[in-house]
Formats: structure tokens, C-alpha cells, sequence
């Protein structure tokens, strides 16, 4: 479903990811852990066309070859990516800003009956994720504590059901209901329809979650996959083998 060959991103004169390929199918679940700096966000923001990076090698979704298109047009074949640190954009309404996404997606048309439907959906998701429904009604992000912004993110992501997922820690800053509230969201949409590329930091969410594969990523390189244990192994042991001793 997803495929990424020899991907290569530079900023600048600086190589960031160097070389990495990985397949992701459809019901995988796949977890990409590395230390700060290892480049695991340039990674999915290049994905999803960042401006200002560079790239070369090969992302397919679907045999599509998503490194030539614009972000909006990657959006819309259905890849989603959840930012480590969300944006505030003031003067945008939640439930705006979801509608108008779900309808770029390729969503139904906008009739009032089909609108209400979607808002109703909103507050029921919101709902699932722990949050007031008055938080659809407020500014993208504005004044969002740090959690409230990660489970924003994954209101989106439960809006658009996208096809290819990628989750920039969205775990980060949760507290210990809001990590199941999310992991629960992440396995009702997990399913033979999508896959999903998770980064973190902490095998807590791997209670709840159970990944088919889990990565590492150090100096812009995948250095080594397996299953959960090894997410316990560096939990354990950190990553000092995987980069040669420095961290
Ligand atoms: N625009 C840029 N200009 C210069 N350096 C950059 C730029 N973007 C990223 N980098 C560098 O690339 C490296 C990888 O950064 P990245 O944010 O991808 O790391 P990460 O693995 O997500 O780390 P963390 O776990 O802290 O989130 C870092 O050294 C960072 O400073
Ligand atoms: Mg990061």
C-alpha cells in the first residue's frame, strides 16, 4: 500500500534522511522510534512534501508516486500527518477547518442535512477523545493546552480516514487517560483499509496498541526493525548501540 525506496531529504546543504526504504501493507501497523535529532520528523514532513526540503528516491501510495505532487494533491490519495507540534491559526474554526478538509478529500456534497451529519460526527469524536464539544466551535489550536493540541490532531485524522497515517508523537505531552483515548481511537480506524506509521518515544501507547513492526531511525538511517520487544529493548537500554556510543 505504501512504499518508500530509497528516500533521501536534504535541507539546505545538510543530508537529513539517507537513504531509507521501507513497505508498509494494508492492516500494518508499524512504530518508528530513534533518539531527538535522528530525523524521524524531517522524515514524515517530507513525506508529506514539506516545502524546503529536498528529496529524492521513490514514495508510492497505492503505485502512486507521491514525491512530484504537491501536499494538498498527497492529501487527497489519502496520506495524513499528525504534527508533533500542531499550528495555532487564529480566526479558523475547528469545525470549519474539518468540514472544508473532509470535502477537499473527496467528501460527500454540502447540503445543510449533510452538514449537520458531519458536525454531529465531529462532537461524537471529540467526545470519544475526552474533549467538550465546545471545542469545535473554537480557533484551530488557539490557546489549546499541549494535550488538547495532540488530541485535535487525532480528531482530524478520525475525520478524514485517511489511508496512510503518519502520527508525529501523538502520545507526547498526554496524560495517562488521554494516551488510551487516543491509542483506542488509532485501533477502531486501524483495519485492512489503512496503515500507519506511528513515531514515539515511549512504549507506554504499546500496551494499548500492538504494532506489527517496530523501527529505528538514527543519523537519518533505519538501523534496525523487529517486533515490540524492541521497543522494550530501548526502553531498557536507550540508544547508545545504535549510535556508537554518542546520544
Ligand atoms: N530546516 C532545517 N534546517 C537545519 N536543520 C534542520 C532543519 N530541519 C531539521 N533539521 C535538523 O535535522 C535533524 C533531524 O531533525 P528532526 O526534527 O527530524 O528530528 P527528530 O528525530 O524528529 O527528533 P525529536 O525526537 O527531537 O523530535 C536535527 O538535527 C535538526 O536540527
Ligand atoms: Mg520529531
Amino acid at each position: 500500500m505504501f512504499d518508500i525506496k530509497d528516500l533521501r531529504v536534504s535541507v539546505g546543504d545538510k543530508e537529513i534522511i539517507k537513504g531509507i526504504t521501507l513497505s508498509l501493507k494494508a492492516g500494518e501497523i508499524h512504530v518508528l522510534m530513534g533518539p531527538n535529532g535522528a530525523g524521524k520528523t524531517s522524515f514524515a514532513q517530507a513525506i508529506m512534501g514539506s516545502p524546503g526540503m529536498k528529496t529524492s528516491g521513490s514514495v508510492k501510495l497505492d503505485g502512486k508516486e507521491l514525491l512530484k505532487r504537491p501536499t494538498d494533491e498527497r492529501a487527497r490519495l489519502g496520506l495524513f500527518l499528525s504534527f508533533q507540534n500542531p499550528e495555532e491559526i487564529e480566526g479558523v474554526k475547528v469545525s470549519n477547518f474539518i468540514r472544508k478538509a473532509v470535502a477537499a478529500r473527496g467528501g460527500k456534497s454540502q447540503d445543510l442535512d449533510t452538514m449537520v451529519k458531519a458536525h454531529e460526527n465531529l462532537v461524537n469524536s471529540a467526545a470519544k477523545l475526552g474533549m467538550d464539544k465546545s471545542f469545535v466551535s473554537r480557533e484551530l489550536n488557539v490557546g489549546f493546552s499541549g494535550g488538547e493540541k495532540k488530541r485535535l490532531e487525532i480528531l482530524q485524522m478520525m475525520a478524514l480516514k485517511p489511508k496512510v497515517v503518519i502520527l508525529d508523537e501523538p502520545d507526547s505531552g498526554l496524560d495517562v487517560d488521554g494516551i488510551k483515548l487516543i491509542a483506542s481511537a488509532i485501533k477502531d480506524l486501524s483495519g485492512k483499509d489503512r496503515c500507519f506509521l506511528m513515531i514515539t518515544h515511549y512504549p507506554r501507547i504499546l500496551r494499548y496498541i500492538k504494532p506489527d513492526f517496530v523501527h529505528v531511525l538514527a543519523d537519518g538511517k533505519i538501523v534496525k526493525s523487529g517486533d515490540v520487544k524492541l521497543a522494550h529493548e530501548i526502553e531498557e537500554k536507550g540508544y547508545s548501540s545504535y549510535t556508537g556510543g554518542k546520544e
